[in-house]
């Protein structure tokens, strides 16, 4: 998208969740991304490019995945609504790279200290954002596979009226070892009391009715990584299993582009129409 002077423009999520649900797809480097960026643009649906802080530093920095984005959105010509998130900011110095870098919605990660601190952590990073205009996500109770306690949830987005919060539902990052105990009841009632955009982490290998279920029940965001990774290292695996002497890398990261958008047109076809 373009401001009135035709430069390139990232939005933040706060338009985007309120009318439907939004995948986050994590980008891990430049290949990734473009390919990301083309396929969303070729469905005409919105997106949230995660990056998480070791993603960042793999890439460069936070004004170097800034650039990337905005300029390959220049480049290619995508005509979809585009959100750049810090993923898991770990403190506020996180949060304030992000935003003076350009990322238009970052996620303070204070999930680890009391109810109180997080709720600090939180509101300071909303004060920061919003000099930005950008949104901001924070996380409670840990994701891995235990339950946020509802009215824990009322009191942080009361607090600090952050644009969306990333309760523990039974979901976990990664690999689900076993199937995993969403409580699905629960999302409906911390929907009902918070009347905040929720976002489920670890949306990764979920079978399609159990994102459905996740998206009937008041999910507007969902984090998909693994599912990237995983599609990606097995586009470029099978690619040079057959390929033995390729050394271009033209040709040898081709593949794993091209795995990514199938799993980004697959993961959008879930969402209602
Ligand atoms: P997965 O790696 O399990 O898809 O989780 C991604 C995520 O939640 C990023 O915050």
């Amino acid at each position: 998208m373009y401001n009135e002077n035709g430069d390139v423009m990232l939005v933040n999520m706060k338009d985007i969740l309120k009318s439907k649900t939004v995948f986050q797809f994590n980008i891990n480097n430049l290949e990734w991304t473009k390919a990301i960026l083309e396929e969303v643009n070729e469905l005409k649906e919105p997106v949230i490019l995660g990056a998480s802080e070791n993603a960042i530093k793999y890439m460069g920095g936070y004004k170097v995945v800034s650039q990337i984005v905005k300029s390959l959105i220049e480049e290619l010509e995508i005509k979809v609504p585009v959100v750049l998130h810090l993923d898991h900011g770990k403190n506020i110095e996180s949060c304030k790279k992000a935003l003076e870098a350009g990322f238009t919605s970052v996620m303070i990660d204070a999930s680890n200290y009391s109810l109180e601190e997080n709720i600090k952590i939180t509101k300071q990073v909303v004060e920061l954002a919003q000099k930005y205009n950008a949104s901001v996500e924070a996380e409670i109770g840990s994701i891995n596979g235990s339950y946020t306690n509802i009215n824990d949830a009322f009191k942080i987005v009361w607090e600090t009226k952050i644009d969306a919060l990333a309760p523990a539902v039974g979901n976990i990052h990664g690999i689900y070892k076993k199937k995993p105990k969403i409580n699905y009841e629960l999302i409906k009632e911390i929907k009902n009391k918070t009347n905040v955009p929720l976002v489920l982490h670890g949306g990764s290998n979920l079978p399609d009715e159990i994102l459905k279920q996740l998206v009937e029940s008041g999910i507007n965001k969902i984090n998909i990584n693994t599912d990237l990774q995983i599609a990606w290292a097995r586009g470029i695996k099978k690619y040079l299993k057959s390929n033995k002497k390729e050394y271009d890398p033209r040709k040898i990261l081709e593949p794993g582009s091209e795995e990514i958008k199938k799993i980004v047109k697959n993961k959008i076809a879930i969402l209602p129409k």
